[in-house]
């Protein structure tokens, strides 16, 4: 008995001299354990019941005194309590679903960069069931904004998609097959300000770079055609119409597709807001106004809010990296990732992997694809410091999950990215995990399929940040708790 109580007595001095050795290195290295990481409450990783809104009021113009021009819509998450498109009759995707069609926006993506072109689509050729083409990117973007169109405006609720240029909308007669939306179809001949284009028009010719398809012709009128990686596609007449953003903000001759054909995952959407780069993307087409500047807030979950503001304020932004070109891909907004951290420590990965892989950042890509000599170690990396939590069975293409049933609160290492420049972008905790449920809790990146494939900075890691977007400063900005 005495022996046992001297010897644990020695292992308690042992482990405090362990413990306090270990605090002494800490404070040393200038670094407290909690700085490197994130104590989440489990529950918060799912959406609360009801939806909690930012303070911005939907579509009203914030102008300040100081502030130019600049308004503000609210960014809605496309699924749960949010969503303006919730119906009971429709079944929101599963996680499985949304990671699985995440998976073909990705190779959508990979295909247009690397030089494959879709094929031509037209309203004549366009059936229900057409093959998957690598064509333009989405379909399922995760995140929706309400604008006005017409005279008088009509309100129609949009995917938000920073991978695609032409904005467009399903418009009647649907003369082919108009899936069902929530708000009602728009009407061109109810309003006094839609005009069609006509097929010789620059603008029309401008469809080529900006859907990937070349634009038909009927009667005068120029049908554009754009197919994305899903195989979901709108097809129809280019027209121009009335664009109202805020009550006070609009633009006459926008420019956009009015949709006789539309087929895909729009899940209830009226159509797609494409803020690509290209010549008919709404930041080129509201430059004069907005002087192509734009950011967004993406919420922390689906039962909160953001938003979508064009135009420079007097917000301060923390950290800013050079906007890259991508060669192949005029639409894609390019980022340079140099380095990842996790649990305060730089992993070991050598810049070639990430300069010799394209990298873009992108709104409608769910999670973060690293070449998979970064992915690898960022995994090895997290898992080394989750080894505490038992772990559950692969999501789809998330193959470290956890199993946190047991537990209410878990502690995660940060991660973080290095970017051009000398920007370090710290994730938010809500950037970190993807959940299906409690027992399945999954670290929200994925590996591409070789090193040389385009890195993509996908929406999970975005979460919470505002992401500021000057194309005539060159670069991209990144600020915390931008969702305020
Ligand atoms: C636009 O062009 C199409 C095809 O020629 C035609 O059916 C439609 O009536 C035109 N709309 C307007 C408002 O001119």
């Amino acid at each position: 008995m005495a022996n046992r109580g001297h010897s644990s007595n020695l292992l308690l001095l042992a482990t405090n001299l362990v413990l306090s050795l270990s605090s002494l290195v800490l404070l040393g290295g200038s670094i407290t354990l909690e700085d490197n990481f994130h104590d989440i409450q489990v529950s918060s990783l799912f959406p609360a019941t009801s939806c909690t809104s930012s303070l911005l009021h939907p579509n009203t113009n914030t102008n300040t005194e100081v502030d130019v021009e600049r308004s503000s819509l609210k960014v809605l998450p496309r699924h749960g309590p949010c969503s303006p498109l919730a119906s009971p009759k429709v079944k929101p995707p599963t996680p499985d679903q949304i990671l699985n069609r995440d998976e073909l926006r990705v190779n959508s993506i990979v295909a247009r960069i690397s030089g494959q072109k879709p094929g031509p689509s037209t309203l004549e050729d366009s059936k229900a069931d057409l093959p998957a083409k690598p064509g333009s990117t989405v379909g399922t973007g995760n995140y929706v904004v309400t604008v006005g169109l017409g005279t008088p405006k009509k309100d129609l609720t949009l995917i938000f998609d920073t991978g695609s240029d032409l904005t467009w909308t399903q418009c009647q007669p649907c003369a082919r097959y108009c899936y069902k939306q929530q708000d009602p179809t728009f009407d061109p001949s109810l309003s006094t300000s839609y005009t069609n284009i006509s097929c010789s028009s620059a603008a029309c010719s401008q469809l080529v770079s900006a859907t990937g398809s070349t634009p038909g012709c009927s009667v005068s009128t120029c049908v554009y055609g754009i197919q994305y990686g899903d195989s979901s596609y709108s097809v129809g007449f280019f027209g121009s119409e009335k664009l109202s953003l805020t009550t006070t903000d609009s633009f006459n001759n926008f420019l956009f597709g009015c949709g006789q054909n539309n087929r895909g995952l729009f899940g209830g959407a009226a159509g797609l807001l494409g803020l690509g780069r290209d010549k008919l993307s709404i930041v080129e087409q509201t430059a004069s106004k907005y002087g192509k500047y734009f950011s967004y807030c993406l919420p922390p979950s689906d039962s909160s809010t953001g938003h979508l503001t064009f135009g420079k304020g007097s917000s301060s932004v923390a950290q800013f990296t050079p906007l890259k070109t991508i060669s192949q891909g005029a639409s894609f907004y390019g980022i340079s990732i140099l380095g990842i951290s996790v649990g305060g420590k730089k992993l070991p990965i050598p810049v070639s992997v990430f300069s010799n892989a394209e990298g873009i950042i992108d709104s409608g890509t769910v999670i973060t694809r690293l070449p998979p000599t970064a992915y690898n170690a960022l995994r090895s990396e997290f898992q080394q410091l989750m080894t505490k939590y038992p772990k559950a069975p692969a999501l789809s293409i998330l193959d470290t999950c956890y199993d946190f049933t047991k537990y209410p609160t878990v502690t995660i290492p940060k991660v973080g990215f290095w970017l051009g420049g000398g920007a370090y972008l710290d994730l938010d905790s809500s950037g970190i995990l993807y959940a299906a449920s409690m027992s399945q809790v999954c670290l929200a990146f994925a590996g591409n399929s070789d090193d040389n494939e385009v890195l993509i900075f996908g929406n999970v890691q975005q979460k919470k940040y505002e992401v500021v977007y000057d194309l005539v400063g060159g670069r991209l900005g990144f600020q915390a708790n931008g969702c305020a």
